[in-house]
């Protein structure tokens, strides 16, 4: 089988924080998520993750999706594959590589597969750095692996290296577990080296090297680092994304999750962020200041300035700015969304219109309804929730309220100002308000 060994036990002290440094997030996850992500190249994969530091987090935000394994005191990039080795049988393939690594690509993953399967029995990811401080460096002899060498236990010479070891790997079940009992932690930090694992294996049996670009080993262990590792994967998906016919005003400014998904002949201005199962049609235009999370949107839609969540918006909507769409809201086909609209829990169908300044809470609404400014959908008495239906081509005017339960008949016309606490029959004129008195005033003499 394919195994897949996470080494996620680290505190992070670098990090300023009281989150384990796995989880915190690039690009909308945390980089675990990306390392597991990235690492299940297909179903056969199982991955293990050695925790430690603050596992609880990482346990509860993961739970049996992988298994685990607990290092309870750090001692080494070696020692943590020892506390994770009885879930490896001796003919598994198993990569082992750092949860701090969430640029290492899908595709890197399966290449350390391909190279294996050449005939070695185990690969070493390598990449060659412009400053390769703080790295294990590569030795090869005749061109072929040899041993890692840490910087602290390096030479002048050795240290001139460039190539260095990026901390991922692929190697047999069986040899692993052989090398692993022969390592001790008799070296300048005291730990117990993983590197040594590959150096017994460059000995005795074929070890290849596969290099990746410097951009995708960076290792995070800094804020500053959080912030290069998400400014680069960013930048990947807004290209991916241009690729397939998609045009930013500035793709340095549009902040996308990789789950999005987004047709061609979409408009993305400034500022706009796009979250979770998001699937964005053809033609549509997010303007400015929007955010969409786990929300779909028809084509030929334009949104400007406007807040969506878990919520379903048709064909042809024109929206915001400003509207505000609380989850399970569904806006149909050519409606009207405008600004500061509330939506929550309400259905809108087809060419209904609410152009400005409404709630709509726990409704369904009709086909061709206008909503104008400063309709109230009263859902809340202070203890339950209840539902307004209005059926189709009613027309509400300004300022009414509707407190629910109640029910407004197809065609009918609610007078502006008017509180509707009873159903609406079809095709009437409802006006629930004081008639209008005017009076001399006395105390105004000309
Ligand atoms: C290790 C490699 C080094 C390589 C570098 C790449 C060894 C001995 N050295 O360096 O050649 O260039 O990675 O980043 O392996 N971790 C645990 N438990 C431990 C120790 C580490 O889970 O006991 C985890 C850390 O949380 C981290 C990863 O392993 O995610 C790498 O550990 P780190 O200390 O950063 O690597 P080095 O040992 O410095
Ligand atoms: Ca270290």
């Amino acid at each position: 089988m394919k195994k897949v060994i996470i080494l996620a036990a680290g505190k992070g002290t670098r990090m300023k924080s009281d989150l384990p440094k796995v989880m915190h997030q690039v690009a909308g996850l945390p980089m675990l998520e990306h390392v597991i992500d990235n690492t299940k190249i297909d179903d056969e994969v199982e991955v293990i993750a050695v925790v430690g530091h603050k596992k609880e987090i990482v346990q509860e935000y993961f739970g049996d999706s992988i298994k685990y394994a607990v290092q309870e005191e750090q001692l080494g990039t070696g020692h943590a594959v020892m506390v994770a080795i009885d879930h490896i049988s001796d003919d598994d393939e198993v990569v082992i590589t750092c949860g701090d690594t969430p640029l290492i690509s899908k595709e890197t993953f399966e290449k350390l597969f391909e190279e294996k399967s050449k005939g070695f029995d185990a690969v070493v990811l390598t990449s060659c750095v412009d400053n390769p401080t703080g790295y294990g460096r590569i030795l090869k002899k005749d061109n072929l692996f040899n041993r890692i060498v840490e910087e602290k236990d390096a030479t002048e010479e050795e240290k001139a290296i460039k190539e260095v070891n990026v901390g991922t790997y692929i190697i047999n079940g069986l040899l692993l577990k052989k090398y692993l009992k022969n390592i001790s932690n008799d070296n300048s930090q005291k730990e117990y080296y993983l590197t040594d694992v590959f150096e017994q294996a460059g000995k005795e049996n074929k070890v290849s090297t596969l290099e990746i670009k410097q951009e995708d080993m960076l290792g995070i262990n800094s804020k500053l680092q959080l912030s290069e590792a998400e400014r680069i994967l960013r930048k990947k998906i807004n290209e991916h994304h241009m690729e397939n016919g998609v045009t930013f005003i500035n793709p340095e400014a549009a902040y996308i999750e990789k789950s999005v998904v987004i047709g061609k002949d979409v408009i993305i201005y400034p500022n706009v962020f796009l979250r979770g199962n998001t699937i964005i049609a053809d033609n549509v235009t997010l303007r400015e200041n929007t955010t969409i999370e786990n929300s779909k949107v028809g084509e030929y839609t334009c949104i400007q300035s406007s807040t969506i969540f878990d919520s379903e918006i048709g064909k042809n909507v024109t929206m915001g700015p400003f509207a505000y769409l609380r989850p399970n809201s569904k806006v149909g086909n050519n409606c009207r969304v405008g600004d500061f609209i509330e939506i929550k829990n309400s259905s809108l169908d087809d060419g209904t219109k609410a152009s400005h300044f409404a709630y709509i809470g726990d409704a369904q609404v009709g086909k061709k309804v206008n909503i104008s400014c400063g309709v109230v959908f009263a859902n809340y008495d202070g203890v339950n929730k209840f539902k307004t239906i209005v059926e189709d081509n009613v027309f509400i005017g300004s300022n009414a309220n509707l407190v629910a339960p109640v029910k407004i008949g197809e065609g009918s016309f609610i007078a502006a100002g008017s509180t509707i606490t009873d159903d609406v029959p079809p095709n009437t004129l409802a006006i629930a308000r004081e008639r209008q008195v005017n009076k001399i005033r006395k105390d105004k003499k000309d």
